[in-house]
């Protein structure tokens, strides 16, 4: 069966409970989601996955250093990663504080590594985004986003 990895840095909590809701709508398209910090994985561990979903909360504009260290780190498996299924998610403070510019970072790195991404037409389009604690709408764009990515990772693996 495929296998879906949720990973995420979180100081205080908030990008942590995006994450369960992400990997909820993973498990309603009936695929296992692995929840995991960043900091309890190594680059290799990436290998293992069909789809990778990565979330940090906003710092400055971009990613947490825990999260940039995994995806540099993982430059050791350059090319191996090609053809799997990637997404994204940002928790920040501010509206406008740079959540989306967080995600594209992420995205940018998945994107040189080869890996398929899937916008979004309807929800938020780059990948889910909350502003602090998750509310309604961010915890529901999440279990969006796992089922989405769980369907595509099922037409991908075929
Ligand atoms: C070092 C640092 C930099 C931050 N930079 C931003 C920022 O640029 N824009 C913003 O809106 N929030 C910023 N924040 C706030 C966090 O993104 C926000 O509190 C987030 O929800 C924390 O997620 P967490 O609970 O998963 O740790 C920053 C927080 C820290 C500690």
């Amino acid at each position: 069966m495929a296998k879906i990895l949720v990973a995420y840095y979180s100081a205080s909590g908030n990008t942590l409970a995006m994450a369960q809701s992400i990997a909820e709508g993973v498990k309603k398209e009936k695929l296992d989601a692995d929840l995991k910090d960043v900091e309890d994985l190594k680059a290799q561990d990436l290998l293992a996955y069909d789809g990778i979903i990565i979330g940090s909360p906003t710092y400055y504009g971009t990613m947490s250093y825990q999260v940039k260290k995994l995806l540099d780190e993982s430059v050791k498996f350059h090319g191996q990663l090609n053809g799997k299924v990637g997404a994204a998610f940002s928790s920040s403070a501010n509206i406008g504080g740079g959540n989306e510019t967080t995600i594209l970072d992420i995205l940018n790195a998945m994107l040189i590594h080869g890996m398929i991404i899937q916008g979004d037409p309807r929800g938020d389009h780059y990948g889910p985004v909350a502003i602090g604690s998750p509310d309604k709408r961010a915890s529901a764009e999440c279990e969006r986003l796992g089922e989405r990515i769980a369907k595509l990772v099922k037409k991908v693996i075929g």
